[in-house]
């Protein structure tokens, strides 16, 4: 099973999104294994975004993370990474098909509701950033046959 890192960024919890957000992910299967409210420093900002602090519009992004709480989460289940970008849909949310996270809920690359690791070598690296190990839970779900069959 895969695992990836998910933010909801501040614009979901200042638009009260978040339920819209999360039930996607709890309908198509995915289980949560760990959920936390925090407010990201400068600092952590600059890790995060490290590819982007040359950028234009780092400024702006770094204020908009730091200054409200968001959400970060991990979640788990087949092919996490690759599934939950096509849920959340393209960076540019003007051009997310309708159905998509980005594609239902913003129009903007700057406000985007939400951020998802976009590989499997990424996601371990986030993950790390945002969670210890024990605040991530294992556990099966009891409705798991009729989510897949055992062989998929
Ligand atoms: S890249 O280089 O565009 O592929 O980088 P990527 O990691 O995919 O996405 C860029 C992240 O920066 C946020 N952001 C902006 N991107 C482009 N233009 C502007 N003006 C901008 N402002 C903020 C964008 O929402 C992406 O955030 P995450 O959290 O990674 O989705």
């Amino acid at each position: 099973m895969d695992r990836t890192l998910i933010l909801l960024k501040p614009d979901a919890i200042q638009r009260g999104l978040l339920g819209s957000i999360i039930s996607k992910f709890e309908n198509k299967g995915f289980k949560i294994m760990g959920l936390k409210m925090l407010q990201m420093s400068k600092d952590l900002s600059k890790q995060h975004y490290a590819h982007l602090v040359d950028k234009p519009f780092y400024p702006d992004l770094e204020k908009f993370v730091t200054e409200h709480p968001m959400i970060a989460m991990v979640i788990e289940g087949k092919d996490a990474v690759d599934v939950v970008r096509l849920i959340v849909g393209p960076t540019n949310a003007s051009k997310a098909p309708a159905g998509t996270i980005r594609g239902d809920f913003s129009n903007s690359t700057s406000r985007n509701v939400i951020h998802a690791s976009d590989s499997k070598e990424t996601a371990e690296k986030e993950i790390k950033r945002f969670f210890k190990d024990n605040d991530l839970f294992k556990y099966e779900f009891r409705n798991g046959y009729y989510l897949r069959a055992s062989d998929e």
